[in-house]
């Protein structure tokens, strides 16, 4: 499926929870197959993983700072604009309870406010977190937005226990983002 991602620009949006590991696939997948790759990340998203990983995968910038003004633009709207489609993997509770109520307060949470493009989200979290009444509700307003997401599944969890949670394989975000780019040019 080269042909879907040559030239394309994509948006992967990284929030703070361990799969995060898998995602570094994702970029270099992504990338090879001629995607040019935005990675943005939260804060907490730089604890597990130092920026350079991205970015030496990608061979681009990975942006992190609300600030920057380098093209004389705030980066939120030019990286809301640019993207076919925008995922957020791993989405934890505390990103998708932001993008529920619409709070910007770092980088990825303002270019999901600001963006008219896709978005398809990946949860990955505990099993008792994502049983939270309070995460079932904000997903629940995500659907009715029409923000897409894909899993969480069962198995094996960071925490150790065995539930519902665990973040998809790659290779299956990686064939709902061609979904979505080829519904979008149908
Ligand atoms: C070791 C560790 C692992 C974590 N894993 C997850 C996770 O898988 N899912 C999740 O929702 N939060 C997880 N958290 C909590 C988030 O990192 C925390 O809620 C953080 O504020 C998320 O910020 P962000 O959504 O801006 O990235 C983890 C925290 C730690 C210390």
């Amino acid at each position: 499926m080269e042909s879907v991602w040559r030239n394309r620009s994509v948006v992967l949006g990284v929030s703070g929870g361990v799969a995060i590991y898998k995602i570094v696939g994702l970029a270099s997948k992504l990338t090879r197959l001629g995607a040019a790759v935005d990675v943005v990340m939260t804060p907490a998203a730089t604890e597990f993983i130092r920026p350079l990983m991205f970015g030496s995968i990608t061979r681009r910038r990975v942006y992190l700072d609300p600030w920057d003004m380098s093209d004389h633009r705030p980066e939120h709207i030019a990286l809301a604009e640019r993207p076919v489609v925008i995922v957020v993997a791993p989405a934890t509770a505390d990103t998708l309870a932001k993008m529920a109520h619409g709070i910007a307060d770092n980088l990825l949470t303002s270019v999901l406010l600001a963006t008219a493009k896709p978005v398809l989200v990946a949860p990955a979290m505990n099993t008792v977190m994502w049983n939270a009444p309070a995460t079932r509700g904000n997903m629940a307003l995500l659907a009715g937005r029409g923000v897409k997401a894909i899993g969480p599944v069962s198995g094996n969890l960071a925490c150790g226990d065995v539930g519902e949670g665990r973040m998809v394989e790659v290779d299956a975000i990686l064939r709902e983002m061609e979904r979505i780019i080829l519904a979008g040019e149908s």
